[in-house]
């Protein structure tokens, strides 16, 4: 019976890129109780082990070729596919030293990524009249603060194509939707100098930092939501 459930694509799988983030590691055990997790890393391995409802594959989103075999090989096997895009990647640059490697990098992975591997599930989804895709974007990306050029115009460029997945595909029940996040004592966070992070601190209204378990909630909120759709919604204390 289990064979027979596998074979005929009826696994409800969460497929989270990030997974082995600092996010990503401590969101995996709120998603567990929404569906089944694929975590997908690229050079780092998670820490946390894989369980009954949680397998890892490495998976690096700038490559299409690795794209493309790895939406061959679940595709199939999924019925209602949560894509959240967690993986991400930041440079500091200001705009007259930002290098020609530097903006590639940081668009390949922060929005041709997301693009690359929603494309590739999305004819499953379309097949499924089914799915959810849930981009994360970034309190401080949309800031547009001075030394950020990469990460601010990625992470704001992901809302444009959100719309537009959104919009496009809305009619056969796939939503796209964008969470923007604040400050969260992990990840990225941790590259922070002292002195940034107190700045960042006292612009919060809420004077703290965000737990993991808000976008958990968030993420859980739009799996089960299929109006909600095209939304921005930020995830920041009132920033
Ligand atoms: N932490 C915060 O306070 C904060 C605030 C606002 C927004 N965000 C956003 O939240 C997301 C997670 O942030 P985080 O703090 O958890 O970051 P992080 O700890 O730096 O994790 C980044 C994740 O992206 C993955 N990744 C990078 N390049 C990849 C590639 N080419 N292919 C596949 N995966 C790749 C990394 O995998 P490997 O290590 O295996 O390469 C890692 O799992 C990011 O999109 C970030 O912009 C975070």
């Amino acid at each position: 019976m289990g064979w027979l459930y596998f074979e005929v694509g009826w696994r409800d799988m969460i497929l989270l890129t990030g997974a082995s983030g600092g996010i990503g590691e401590e969101i995996v055990d709120s998603l567990m109780k929404i569906d089944e997790v694929l975590g997908i890393y690229n050079k780092t391995v998670p820490k946390t082990s894989p369980e009954n409802k949680l397998t890892y594959e490495k998976l690096n989103i700038e490559n299409s070729e690795e794209i493309k075999m790895f939406a061959d090989k679940w595709g199939p096997k999924l019925s209602k596919i949560s894509l959240v895009h967690m993986a991400g990647y930041k440079v500091d640059n200001l705009v007259g030293n930002c290098s020609d490697s530097d903006w590639d990098k940081v668009m390949n992975i922060n929005l041709r990524g997301n693009f690359l591997l929603s494309k590739a599930f999305l004819p499953y989804m379309v097949r499924q009249r089914w799915g959810r895709i849930v981009h994360i974007s970034s309190t401080g990306g949309m800031e547009g603060a001075p030394g950020t050029l990469t990460y601010s115009t990625s992470k704001t460029g992901l809302i444009g194509m959100s719309r537009v997945f959104a919009k496009e595909y809305a009619r056969f029940n796939i939503t796209s939707n964008v969470l923007v996040l604040g400050t969260f004592e992990t990840g990225m966070f941790e590259s922070l100098q002292d002195d940034m992070k107190k700045a960042i601190l006292d612009k919060i209204p809420s004077k703290t930092f965000g737990k993991v378990s808000n976008i958990a909630n968030a993420i859980d909120f739009l799996i089960k939501s299929e109006y909600v759709n095209a939304s921005v919604i930020n995830i920041d204390g009132g920033m």
